[in-house]
């Protein structure tokens, strides 16, 4: 296969949504039918449990698991599929904000009964943003659910987004019948069978033909002709363009737990779905058909055994071909590196691998030379952009309470940071350090981490910050340096060294705001 055939054969994409939505369940779903897994339940679930929210031993044990699932690779119709996983647990938001910047598009999945929730909210934003393609999936019709233009509606209006269904489903709960593939113009009958793989589709065109009487019977070839009269005349026709550039988003209905619509959702997805896009780095556009190797990092992930202190590297791989053995600038550090072992990521599990690319997802084994966002080329001195921080949601001073372990306790501060488990702040008055936090949850795994891993003992003391701002520009003014002097005590260097405000409530950081218009306070670290 040429070099442009192995680009254009791959979907890296990622699945959001709410947690108990159906993520785990659809995902194990198009493992089967990629025969990456023989059955189903062989995908272990990574999400953090309901009952383990508050058990943070519980958690690290399941990074365990995660480290497995981070990537999940499977050939469907000779396409290279990756799915990269997503949490969606709030406190993990972050992660995922991280994982998003590595997708090409992404499936969300809604459960019918219970719409547009919030975390669902929070990242198709972050995807409508970036102008991701997207492709809904409304999960569980097995079950009964709101109506379907009213949740079509829903989405609109909660997510912000243009939709076009490009299914339509026949019944719902008890009476759930099949789906009409508006698509594939076929339909698909519901026998409630879990174990079958591939379902009966029946191809049908003419839905106005009285053999639908026959197939699903009088009320529901009634309601289903109206219906999709209504769907001709409400919704915009399905243009592949728009949903490339964001503009429209298709949906489909089905039940992941019975596989049902999945095989639809997955034939549309591998013909519609972008193969790897084109990355804005600092410096300039790169095409992934360039011929010199380039990526990022979007994660990493420490290993779980605390006596070896390495970690696996996620690197999305840009441009070119990544190659074992050969060396590689990491541009942040101006240094060559060599990796040995680079491992790939096939349903659930990890392989050396030789060569990867574009699209693709390398793990490297690192000790301590990356942090999130770095990039690695060929020789090139580029910058990948957009790998945002977004102000933490709580903030702690972290305190030294083992005097003879500064050193330690320093170096693990810096390397969970490098990590991304959350941020640190330096306030610019007096030097103290400032971890901030989207979960609670993360404190405790930070002091857990920081005594096995570092032998470093660590106390909090809250720190009342309502958000972190980042400080747009340091400019060279009067009213910049009143800004500096007035609000001293509140002000801190992020890890990049960049000037951040801690407000401490809705209204100081408005009257700040009012009171200096021309220091511009951003939400996030990205620049722009
Ligand atoms: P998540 O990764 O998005 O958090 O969700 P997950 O797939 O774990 O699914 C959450 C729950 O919803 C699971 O039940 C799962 O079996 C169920 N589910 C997923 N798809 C469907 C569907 O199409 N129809 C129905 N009726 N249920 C569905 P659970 O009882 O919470 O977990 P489990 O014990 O079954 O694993």
């Amino acid at each position: 296969m040429t070099f442009e055939q192995e680009i254009k054969r791959r979907r890296t994409f990622g699945i959001i949504s709410h947690p108990d939505a159906g993520k785990t369940t659809l995902t194990e779903k198009l493992l089967l039918f990629g025969g990456a897994i023989q059955e189903a339940g062989a995908v272990k679930s990574n999400k953090i449990k309901k009952s383990a929210t508050s058990d943070f031993m519980e958690i690290e044990r399941q990074r365990g698991i995660s480290v497995a699932t981070s990537v999940l690779a499977f050939i469907y119709k000779d396409k290279k599929i990756n799915i990269l996983d997503t949490p969606g647990h709030k406190d993990f938001a972050e992660d995922t904000f991280r994982t998003l910047t590595a997708v090409d598009s992404v499936i969300v999945v809604i459960d019918v009964a219970k719409g547009v929730e919030e975390q669902t909210e929070k990242l198709v934003e972050v995807c409508r943003m970036r102008n991701i393609p997207m492709i809904v999936f409304i999960n569980k019709l097995d079950r009964e659910g709101k109506d379907a233009f009213d949740l079509l509606d829903e989405v609109e209006q909660k997510l912000g987004l243009s939709v076009t269904p490009l299914s339509f489903p026949i019944g719902m709960g008890y009476d759930f019948k099949g789906i009409y593939n508006i698509y594939e113009k076929n339909i698909n009958l519901f026998s409630g069978n879990s174990k079958q793989n591939i379902e009966e589709t029946i191809a049908f065109d003419d839905v106005s033909s009285s053999e639908l009487e026959k197939i699903i019977g009088e009320d529901a070839a009634d309601s289903l002709r109206e219906n999709l009269e209504l769907v001709d005349g409400v919704y915009p026709p399905f243009e592949k363009e728009a949903y490339l550039s964001g503009d429209l988003q298709p949906v489909f209905f089905g039940s992941a737990l019975n596989n049902f619509g999945v095989r639809e959702l997955l034939d549309c997805f591998i013909e519609i779905a972008p193969d790897p896009r084109a990355k804005k780095a600092e410096e300039r556009l790169v095409e992934p058909n360039e011929t010199d190797f380039s990526g990022f990092v979007f994660k990493i992930h420490a290993n779980m055994d605390p006596k070896h202190r390495d970690r696996l590297a996620f690197v999305k791989i840009v441009s070119g071909k990544f190659e074992r053995n050969k060396p590689y600038l990491h541009v942040r550090h101006d240094k060559k590196l060599k990796f040995s072992s680079p491992n790939a990521f096939f349903a659930e599990k990890k392989e050396i691998v030789d060569t990867s690319f574009p699209g693709d997802i390398v793990g490297l084994h690192d000790t301590g030379n990356f942090k999130i966002g770095d990039t690695l080329t060929s020789g090139e001195k580029l910058q990948y952009r957009g790998i945002p921080s977004f102000s933490p949601e709580h903030f702690r001073y972290i305190n030294n309470a083992d005097p003879m372990k500064a050193k330690q306790l320093n170096k693990g501060i810096d390397q969970l940071m490098d990590e991304g488990v959350a941020q640190l702040f330096t306030l610019e008055l007096n030097g103290r350090k400032v971890i901030g936090t989207v979960g609670a949850l993360q404190y405790e795994v930070i002091q857990y981490r920081l005594e096995h891993e570092y032998g470093a003992k660590c106390t909090y003391e809250n720190l009342p910050v309502h958000k972190a701002c980042w400080v747009e520009p340091e400019a060279d003014n009067e009213e910049f340096s009143e800004f500096n002097r007035v609000k001293q005590k509140y002000l801190a260097r992020d890890k990049s060294g960049q000037l951040v405000f801690l407000s401490d409530s809705a209204f100081s950081l408005q009257m700040t705001q009012q009171k200096y218009p021309s220091v511009k306070l951003r939400f996030t670290s990205e620049k722009d």
